[in-house]
């Protein structure tokens, strides 16, 4: 039979929407990820001007994206109580004939980090990647601290070649068994399709 008590949460949710967000959790900060929309477009770029500032076009990383384009479907947001507070973009490329893709930018509002979101956006986005079909690996340029206990590891230094200069030690791998990882090689081309 159906409880008729009345449920507490509705007052709780008015509490929140009256509170500056960031300035300190409250029991229902869930971060929920979900698919970017055309709608996010304005604010991730934004988010990605602020945190990366006007260097980010002299990037690495952003050269590949120039070249390959970010596939669409793999652009999440996360949120908390509805606002935006992270993004994560993939780009499908592959390293010898072995399809995979190149994880980033990945960021978080400055307002909201240390709440576990960009972990929750790494970790999504790589088990989104992985799980498409003939992908291998997913391949990106960040801080071995923060990504190697979300299952990234080195590659072997020099191997993987990038359409311009790359701290050897900032290029991390997430991919199908160890070997691989230590396999992969050669330059950036794009995904390849059937
Ligand atoms: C890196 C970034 C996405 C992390 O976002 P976040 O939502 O705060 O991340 P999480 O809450 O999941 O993780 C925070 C933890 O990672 C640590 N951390 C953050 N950046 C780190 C880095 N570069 N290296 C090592 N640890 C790092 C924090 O100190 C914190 O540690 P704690 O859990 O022990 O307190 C965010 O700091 C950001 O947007 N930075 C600017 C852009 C950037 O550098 N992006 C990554 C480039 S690939």
């Amino acid at each position: 039979m159906m409880s008729h008590k009345s449920n507490p949460a509705p007052a709780l949710a008015a509490v929140v929407e009256d509170c500056p967000p960031g300035n300190f959790p409250l029991p229902n900060d869930e971060v929920r990820i979900r698919p970017q929309s055309n709608t996010d477009l304005d604010w991730v770029e934004k988010l990605q001007a602020e945190v990366f500032g006007p260097g980010r076009f002299a990037r690495t990383a952003f050269r590949v994206r120039e070249r390959f384009a970010v596939d669409p479907s793999l652009s999440l947001v996360a949120e908390i109580r509805g606002r935006p507070v992270g993004s994560v973009w993939m780009t499908p490329i592959s390293l010898s004939g072995d399809n995979g893709y190149l994880l980033g930018p990945l960021a978080t509002d400055p307002a909201f980090r240390n709440k576990g979101i960009g972990r929750a956006l790494v970790r999504e986005v790589t088990k989104k990647g992985m799980a498409r079909n003939g992908v291998r690996f997913v391949l990106l340029v960040g801080d071995a601290p923060y990504y190697g206990p979300l299952g990234y590891e080195l590659v072997t230094p020099g191997a993987i070649i990038f359409p311009g200069p790359v701290d050897a030690a900032r290029i991390l791998v997430h991919s199908k068994g160890k070997a691989m990882a230590r396999e992969l090689k050669g330059p950036i081309a794009a995904f390849v399709t059937e």
